[in-house]
C-alpha cells in the first residue's frame, strides 16, 4: 500500500450525477486484487478526510474511479479540472476470493457496478452480469462491462427487466447453470433482499460493503461491521473487508 500523488488525466460525466476520473500517478501502485479500494483527498480544503472508492480500473501508472455525486466531497471531485493534483491511498482492504469449479455470477446495484468491474474484467466473458438500477439513464453504467453476459433490470422498467436485481436473479438463476458463485456489490437493502432469497440454498455469496469510513487503514473503527463471529463480531470493513461473505455479516 502507497500514499501516491497523482494528476487527474480525465475527470468526465458519464450520466447524470456519475462521473469517471482517471488519474495518472507518480509511480505504479502496487498489485490490485478486484473489490479493493483506494481512499482520495480530494482537490478541496473544504474536505477534510479522503473518500474512499472502489478501484474501476488499474493501469500501469493510472488508476480510474467510477463515482456518484452525493455529497460535498463527490461534488469537489466532479468539479476538479484536468492536470489538478490527488493524494491516492492504496490499495486497501481485501477483494474478492475467486473460487475455482463454480460460475461467477456478478449482481451489481446502481454505483456498485464500479465495485464489481475489476472482477468482471479479471473473469474474461465467463462470468454472468446481472445489473439494477432505477432508470435507463442509469443503464448507461454498464457500457464499461461490454462484451459478455449482462442483463439489466429497472425499477421504473424504461430499460430490461422492470423490477429489482434480485427478482432478476430469481428469475435467471436456474437458467445459468453449474453451481453459481454469487460475487455482489450494491446497497444494503439489496443485501438483505439477496440473503432472503438465497436462504438454504447453499449457493456461496461474497458482497462489497460501502461503509462510511474515515481513516481507511484500521485505525479509527469508524467502519464496523457486526458480523457472527462469536469470539470478535467486529470487523472493520477498510481492513477485513470490504469484501466480507454475505453469511458472516449480521445483516
Ligand atoms: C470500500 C468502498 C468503496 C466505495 N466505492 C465507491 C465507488 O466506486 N463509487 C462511488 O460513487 N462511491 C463509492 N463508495 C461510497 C463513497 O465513498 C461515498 O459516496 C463518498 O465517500 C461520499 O462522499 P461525499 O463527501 O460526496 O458525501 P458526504 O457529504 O460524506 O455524504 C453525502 C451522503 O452520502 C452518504 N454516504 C457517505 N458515504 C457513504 C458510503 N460509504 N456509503 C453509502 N452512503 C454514503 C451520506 O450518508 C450522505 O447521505 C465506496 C465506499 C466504500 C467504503
Ligand atoms: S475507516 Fe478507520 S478503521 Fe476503517
Amino acid at each position: 500500500m502507497d500514499d501516491l500523488e497523482g494528476r487527474i488525466a480525465e475527470n468526465r460525466p458519464v450520466c447524470a450525477q456519475y462521473y469517471r476520473c482517471r488519474v495518472r500517478l507518480e509511480k505504479p501502485m502496487g498489485n490490485v486484487v478486484p473489490g479493493q479500494f483506494i481512499m482520495i483527498k480530494v482537490p478541496s480544503s473544504a474536505v477534510f478526510l479522503r473518500r474512499p472508492f472502489s478501484i474501476y480500473e488499474c493501469g500501469k501508472q493510472t488508476i480510474t474511479i467510477l463515482y456518484r455525486v452525493t455529497g460535498k466531497g463527490t461534488q469537489a471531485l466532479a468539479r476538479a479540472g484536468r492536470g489538478e493534483r490527488v493524494m491516492i491511498l492504496g490499495p486497501l482492504g481485501h477483494g474478492f476470493r475467486v473460487q475455482p469449479g463454480y460460475t461467477p455470477v456478478l449482481v451489481a446495484g446502481g454505483i456498485g457496478i464500479a465495485g464489481l468491474r475489476m472482477l468482471w474484467k479479471q473473469l474474461k466473458g465467463r462470468a454472468h452480469m446481472l445489473y439494477g438500477c432505477a432508470t435507463s439513464e442509469e443503464a448507461c453504467l454498464l457500457e464499461g462491462v461490454a462484451g459478455g453476459i449482462s442483463r439489466v433490470a429497472t425499477l421504473d422498467g424504461t430499460t430490461g427487466f422492470a423490477g429489482t436485481v434480485i427478482e432478476l436473479l430469481s428469475r435467471h438463476l436456474e437458467s445459468i447453470g453449474g453451481r453459481p458463485h454469487i460475487y455482489a456489490c450494491g446497497p444494503e437493502a439489496m443485501y438483505a433482499s439477496l440473503r432472503s432469497f438465497l436462504a438454504g440454498s447453499g449457493i456461496p455469496c461474497q458482497v462489497l460493503v460501502e461503509e462510511r469510513m474515515a481513516c481507511g487503514l484500521g485505525l479509527c473503527f469508524g467502519c464496523v461491521k457486526k458480523t457472527v463471529d462469536e469470539v470478535e463480531p467486529y470487523k472493520r470493513a477498510c481492513v477485513e473487508g470490504p469484501v466480507f461473505d454475505l453469511w458472516q455479516l449480521s445483516l
